[in-house]
């Protein structure tokens, strides 16, 4: 997994834009085409096979504009979702069916922090699209694993590298096509966020890569899924620095 954090003062430039824009993202993000629609079926099904009662607890983290919280909700999980960009969180609590309003709640919070939650407080934790933003990925993971009961599930999706099919001309205008309101407002939304996606040098992972980092937090890998983005299906299993087998060289 590669490490983003900025290291030049034009990669600082460009990390900032982009952790800036996220807050502004809400505006257009359900309009511009994505893995999430490939990836939402899997992903709440995934769940659902792994899910042993009812009413399970299931934290999304970086949640966007909730598309999958809300979906999984829907199936009758209990879910909070969390992302630092109060606009995606604004997006997801107006789209949420009052029905739905006990089942799922949104929060602010930053990943480049330790979690609020307490140990153990969730059995599923999902983070879709997200790792490759954030400034330490293996910390993220070290936290996601803390706050998972044992034997919990952790849902990834991971990106490819960029295969360069489109240019960044032809990606602008591909996204420009799906927006329903094109003023220039929306119109430079969507120029940012694809300058961040096509110039920013964003971590991408190999599924090797993503199991290494996976196994080295504590998780087992049960299935890993590669089309546009990978995904990962792994469980919580131990933790490296208290597990006794590995003191004792059992491993
Ligand atoms: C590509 S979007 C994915 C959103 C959602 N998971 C989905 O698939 O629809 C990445 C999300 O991660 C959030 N994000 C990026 N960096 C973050 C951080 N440090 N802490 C919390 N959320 C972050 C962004 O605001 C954005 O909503």
């Amino acid at each position: 997994m590669s490490q983003p954090l900025p290291k030049s003062e034009t990669q600082r430039l460009l990390w900032n834009l982009y952790r800036g824009s996220w807050g502004l993202q809400g505006r257009v993000w359900d309009e511009q085409p994505g893995p999430w629609r490939d990836s939402l079926q899997y992903v709440v099904g995934a769940l659902l096979e792994r899910r042993v009662k009812p009413d399970e607890w299931v934290l999304d983290a970086g949640c966007g504009t909730g598309n999958y919280a809300i979906a999984l909700a829907k199936e009758e999980f209990s879910v909070i979702g969390t992302d630092f960009a109060t606009g995606m969180l604004t997006k997801a609590r107006q789209k949420t069916p009052e029905d739905l309003a006990g089942r799922v709640t949104f929060k602010r919070a930053d990943l480049n922090t330790p979690l609020e939650f307490d140990d153990a407080r969730f059995d599923h934790l999902i983070s879709i699209s997200v790792l490759q933003a954030v400034a330490d990925p293996f910390f993220i993971l070290s936290e996601f694993h803390r706050v998972l009961k044992p034997g919990g599930t952790l849902l990834l999706s991971l990106p490819r590298p960029n295969d360069g099919s489109r240019s960044f001309g032809e990606l602008v205008r591909y996204r420009l096509c799906h927006l329903k309101r094109r003023t220039a407002c929306e119109s430079l939304l969507v120029v940012v966020k694809a300058c961040g996606d096509r110039f920013y040098d964003n971590p991408s992972w190999t599924a090797q890569q993503a199991r290494y980092a996976l196994a080295s937090a504590g998780f087992e890998v049960l299935a890993v899924g590669e089309g546009q983005q990978i995904i990962v299906v792994a469980e919580k299993v131990h933790s490296n620095w208290d597990d006794p087998g590995r003191c004792n060289g059992s491993y």
